[in-house]
């Protein structure tokens, strides 16, 4: 395993760095979001993504919460050339031991290892008083300093603790050998203010606090995770912890792209920098959204659809005369770029390519031939393409690649007249099985006739449709949401045809379901 010299984020005094360490918990806590779950192939594609944009600590798994978990650690390890590897245990000895497996093949690595610490996590959640939660801080974090110098800390509802009490345990944790203090804000309580002061007041009253990096990991129950997340920097921290999007539990986690252009665009009041390039911000954005079929916001900051539109008289006059009137960051520095008409049926393949990197994108020979047919299929059907559509092509490619179950064809009957009715055949991994049923409205037919296919017991709680682009004959991206057994997951599919995309949703959210069955549904991990 690597030192912590080696690391880097995890050695350096806080009162002499000026450099604010960039933690990306997509992959361990964006994935804890009911229904974001996702694949090995899409973890490793995000993991790599966060890598080149130059996150410096990639959380990667909780390698015990499962085997799915374990593996993707793994992987990740082996791809990953520059950031820090991270995996997450509880403060148990079978934990601390399977994240360290799990981590064998990254070139850096940390073990994060926490605890509850508040009140009401000792009593109720760990039934442990004060001495017993301290003897843990002092046996897990010593655990796993046993294979690595790089170990992170976290004292989890730690903005709920008594001052005292919080004090004493990152006293524990830094003599044990902690070398990131890492503060939660796990259930969104705090202010800016008491973040800055929480912090401060650790800096201040632990004996050897200069000797680790404090760290703020913000949850968005109240809409300030990263106010709280930049409070804490201004206390002290130069260690955010944050997802893409804002993925998270519940209202999710500070958003990256947030706290990144922030720190960028203010750094008249935040003297600090990042070593993210900001320019791939809304690639990740996208990547993420696609993988898990979590639609963006439109009034997202910096990556929502509208982050850069105008739309008032006064605010279009404004823009025409001095862009600065309106806008405080260039779109080009998020990486977006104006939406253009790129190409039409006659552009060939080379043209093509140089279209997707342009756009970020880097495919193998296999994946650009399946993206390139289906790119001449669309101008076939659709007279201008654009950007975003190619953009939709490719990540639903992605994200269904490696899906055993395909939709090879449809027909529907619909109209005033019911019963409206679907002819489907499915590819189940190389057989192709047609049914057709009948259902009030076609959606419910075709999804009928699915079932006719893979039975299953689950339940449709969501169904979104969306156009890619405008005009009547955009792509429409339909996104599900299925519930089977306590397990939830999102799916999303394209096409020109509203009633295809939505039986590839569909039957992309039945791959996901069929990959889980038989696995541990997410609430069964008990706190210890
Ligand atoms: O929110 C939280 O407290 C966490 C910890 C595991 C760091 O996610
Ligand atoms: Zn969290």
């Amino acid at each position: 395993m690597s030192t912590a010299s080696e690391a880097g984020a995890g050695n350096q005094p806080a009162t002499t760095k000026e450099r604010v360490f960039i933690f990306d918990t997509t992959l361990r806590d964006g994935e804890q979001s009911p229904g974001a779950s996702m694949t090995l192939d899409e973890k490793v594609q995000v993991a790599m993504l966060l890598d080149d944009m130059g996150v410096d600590i990639i959380e990667a798994g909780f390698p015990i919460a499962s085997q799915g978990d374990f593996e993707s650690v793994m992987e990740i390890g082996k791809h990953i050339k520059h950031a820090v590897v991270c995996g997450l245990a509880r403060a148990g000895t079978a934990d601390i031991d399977r994240a360290a497996e799990a981590l064998k093949t990254a070139r850096r690595s940390r073990i994060h290892t926490f605890i509850g610490t508040s009140p009401t996590h000792r009593q109720y959640q760990l039934r442990m008083d004060e001495d017993q939660v301290y003897e843990k801080v002092v046996a897990s974090v010593t655990r796993a300093r046993s294979y690595t110098d790089d170990v992170e800390w976290s004292a989890m509802d730690a903005t709920r603790t008594e001052p005292d009490y919080l004090c004493r345990v990152v006293e524990a944790a830094i003599k044990a050998g902690a070398t990131t203090i890492n503060i939660p804000d796990t259930v969104g309580y705090t202010t800016p203010d008491e973040m800055t002061r929480t912090i401060r007041m650790l800096r201040e009253r632990v004996p050897n606090a200069d000797r680790v990096i404090f760290s703020v990991h913000c949850h968005d129950d109240l809409g300030m995770a990263v106010a709280n997340s930049l409070a804490g920097v201004m206390g002290g921290a130069r260690q955010i912890e944050c997802t893409i999007n804002g993925l998270g539990e519940r209202a999710g986690n500070a958003a990256l792209e947030e706290v990144v252009m922030a720190i960028r665009t203010r750094s008249d009041v935040l003297p600090f920098t990042t070593g993210v390039d900001t320019r791939m911000l809304m690639r990740a954005s996208k990547l993420v959204s696609a993988v898990t079929a979590f639609p963006v916001q439109y009034n997202k900051a910096i990556v929502g659809q509208n982050a850069f539109a105008h739309e008032s008289g006064i605010h279009q006059d404004g823009m025409l005369k001095n862009a600065q009137t309106f806008e405080i960051m260039r779109p080009e520095d998020v990486g977006v770029k104006e939406t253009s008409l790129v190409m039409g049926k006659h552009s060939g393949r080379a043209a093509f390519r140089a279209k997707l990197e342009e756009l970020g994108y880097q495919l193998g020979d296999n994946a650009l031939n399946d993206v390139f047919k289906r790119f001449k299929d669309l101008a076939d059907r659709k007279k201008h393409i654009f950007d975003d559509d190619i953009v939709a092509l490719v990540d639903d490619e992605v994200a269904t690649a490696s899906e055993q179950l395909k939709v090879v064809s449809l027909t529907v009957i619909a109209g005033t007249s019911g019963p409206q009715k679907a002819i489907i055949t499915l590819d189940t991994g190389g057989q192709h099985v047609t049914r057709e049923a009948t259902g009030n409205g076609p959606v419910d037919a075709i999804f009928n006739a699915i079932k006719g296919i893979i039975p299953h017991q689950a339940t449709l709680s969501l169904y979104q449709v969306h156009a890619v682009t405008g005009g009547t004959d955009a792509q429409a991206e339909v996104s599900v949401r299925l519930e089977e057994d306590g397990r939830k997951v999102m799916a999303r599919g394209t096409d020109p045809d509203t009633m295809v995309a939505s039986a590839k949703a569909y039957v992309s959210g039945l791959n996901k379901l069929v990959t889980r069955r038989g696995k541990a549904a997410p609430t069964t991990l008990k706190a210890i």
